[in-house]
C-alpha cells in the first residue's frame, strides 16, 4: 500500500495534506508514504521532518509512481497523477459542484475521486470532516484579519487619556465558522450579536454570551434542511431579515458573514445600502466572497472601500493557517482512511454509507448520486 502526497499545484494553497504526525501513523498501518519535495514548505514543514517520520521524499513523478492512493487538499489535475496505479484513490477536496471537467477528468483517466466535501454529517464522521475543521479555522481568521483592518480596539479599555469604548462585532450565519467567529471576537473584548436562519443556533450563540439577533414575527420558520445545513429561505422571511439586519447593522462596527447554502451561490446578505449606514472606518469580512459572496462589492483578496467601510474577505481563508490547517486536515484524512482500515487486506475498505457519499467517479464513470443528471 502506497500513499503519495503531492505539493499542492493551486495558486496561493499552502496547505499540504500530511503531516510528519499522520506519516508515522500510516506507516504504523503497514503503509509506505511518499511525499513530493517541498510539500510541507508553505506549512512550516521540512522535507527533513517528513523523512524522519519515514517518509520517503522524493520529485512529483516519483513519489506517485504506483500508488494506490494519493491524498491532497485540492485535487490534483489528472496529468500530475500519471503513474499511479489504475484504479487509485485520491482524497482530497474536489468542489465538485464547479470543478465538474475534473471530476469527468477522473473517471476517465479510470481514478476513484473521494470528495472530502461530501461527507456525511454524521457523529461518526465528525472527526473526518474537512469542512468543519478547515471552517473552524477559518471563523478564528476571519476575526483576527477584520481586527487587523480596523483602526479601533476591540476591548473597552479605561485608560488616563480617557475610555476606548469596545468594538460591536455582528456574526451573520452561525456554522461552525461563525461560532468561532463569536467566540474569538468575545475573547477580545467585543461586544458582539450573531444571527442564523436556523433557530437552533439561537442557544448556541446565547451560550458563548452572544447576543442573537433573530427575525420572530415571521411563522413556520427552521431554516434547517438535510444534514444540518441551511434551505433557502421564503421571500417573506428574506424580507423580514433585510428589516431587522438594516437597523442592527447602522450600529456595528465589525460584520463577519459566513453564510452558505451547499450547491448554491451564497445568500446575499449585506447590501452596499446597508453599508452606507454603517460609520466610517467599520469593517466587513465575507467569509463566503469564494461563494459569490454574503456582501454586495465584496472581491476575493482585495480591501474594497464603500462608504468609509473595508469589506475584505479571502478566496482560500484557511491556507492563512497553514500549519494548524495542514495539521487538521491531516488528521481528517488520516482518521477517515484509518476508520476503514482492514487489517487482513492490507488497505482501507470504506462502506456503503460513507463511501457512496464521498466517493465521485469508480470505474470509469461518474457514480456520485448528487452529481447525476448534471
Ligand atoms: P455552512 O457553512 O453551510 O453555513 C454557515 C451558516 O450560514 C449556517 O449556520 C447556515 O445556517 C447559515 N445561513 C445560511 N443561509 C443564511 C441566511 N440567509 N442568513 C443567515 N444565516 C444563514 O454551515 P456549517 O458551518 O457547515 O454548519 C451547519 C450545521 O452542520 C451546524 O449545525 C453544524 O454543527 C453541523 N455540522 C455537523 C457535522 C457532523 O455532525 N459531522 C459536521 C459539521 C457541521
Amino acid at each position: 500500500m502506497r500513499i503519495a502526497v503531492l505539493k499542492e499545484r493551486a495558486a496561493g494553497e499552502s496547505r499540504v495534506a500530511a503531516t510528519p504526525e499522520t506519516v508515522k501513523k500510516f506507516t504504523a498501518l503497514g503503509a509506505t508514504v511518499a511525499v513530493e519535495e517541498g510539500a510541507g514548505a508553505g506549512a512550516s514543514i521540512s522535507d527533513a521532518a517528513y523523512r524522519e517520520a519515514g517518509a520517503e521524499v522524493a520529485s512529483g513523478g516519483a513519489v506517485v509512481k504506483d500508488a494506490d492512493i494519493v491524498l491532497g487538499v485540492q485535487a490534483p489535475d489528472v496529468a500530475s497523477l500519471t503513474g499511479a496505479k489504475p484504479g487509485a484513490w485520491v482524497a482530497a477536496t474536489f468542489d465538485p459542484f464547479s470543478q465538474r471537467e475534473r471530476v469527468d477528468a477522473y473517471a476517465k483517466a479510470g481514478l476513484e475521486a473521494l470528495s472530502m466535501e461530501f461527507m456525511p454529517r454524521i457523529t461518526r464522521a465528525q472527526s473526518m470532516d474537512v469542512l468543519s475543521s478547515q471552517s473552524n479555522l477559518a471563523g478564528y481568521k476571519a476575526v483576527i484579519a477584520a481586527a487587523d483592518a480596523y483602526g479601533r480596539a476591540f476591548p473597552m479599555m479605561m485608560t488616563a487619556a480617557g475610555t476606548v469604548s469596545a468594538a460591536k462585532v455582528f456574526v451573520m450565519g452561525v456554522g461552525v465558522a461563525g461560532l468561532q467567529a463569536i467566540a474569538t471576537a468575545k475573547r477580545l473584548g467585543a461586544q458582539v450579536s450573531a444571527t442564523d436562519v436556523r433557530s437552533a443556533t439561537k442557544e448556541q450563540i446565547q451560550s458563548l454570551g452572544a447576543k442573537p439577533i433573530f427575525v420572530e414575527n415571521v411563522a413556520g420558520i427552521e431554516g434547517e434542511g438535510a444534514g444540518g445545513y441551511a434551505t433557502e429561505m421564503s421571500p417573506e422571511y428574506q424580507a423580514a431579515q433585510a428589516e431587522l439586519v438594516s437597523s442592527h447593522i447602522a450600529k456595528q462596527d465589525i460584520v463577519i458573514t459566513t453564510a452558505l447554502i451547499p450547491g448554491r451561490a451564497a445568500p446575499r446578505l449585506v447590501l452596499d445600502a446597508q453599508i452606507a449606514t454603517m460609520r466610517e472606518g467599520s469593517v466587513i469580512f465575507d467569509l463566503a466572497v469564494a461563494q459569490g459572496g454574503n456582501v454586495e462589492g465584496s472581491l476575493p483578496d482585495q480591501v474594497v472601500e464603500k462608504h468609509g467601510v473595508k469589506i475584505i474577505g479571502f478566496s482560500n481563508t484557511a491556507t492563512h493557517l497553514a500549519a494548524d490547517a495542514s495539521a487538521l486536515f491531516s488528521r481528517n484524512l488520516f482518521n477517515f482512511l484509518n476508520a476503514f482500515w482492514d487489517k487482513e487486506a492490507g488497505k482501507p475498505v470504506l462502506d456503503e454509507e460513507i463511501g457512496d457519499a464521498v466517493r465521485l467517479t469508480q470505474g470509469g464513470e461518474v457514480v456520485n448520486e448528487r452529481l447525476k443528471g448534471d
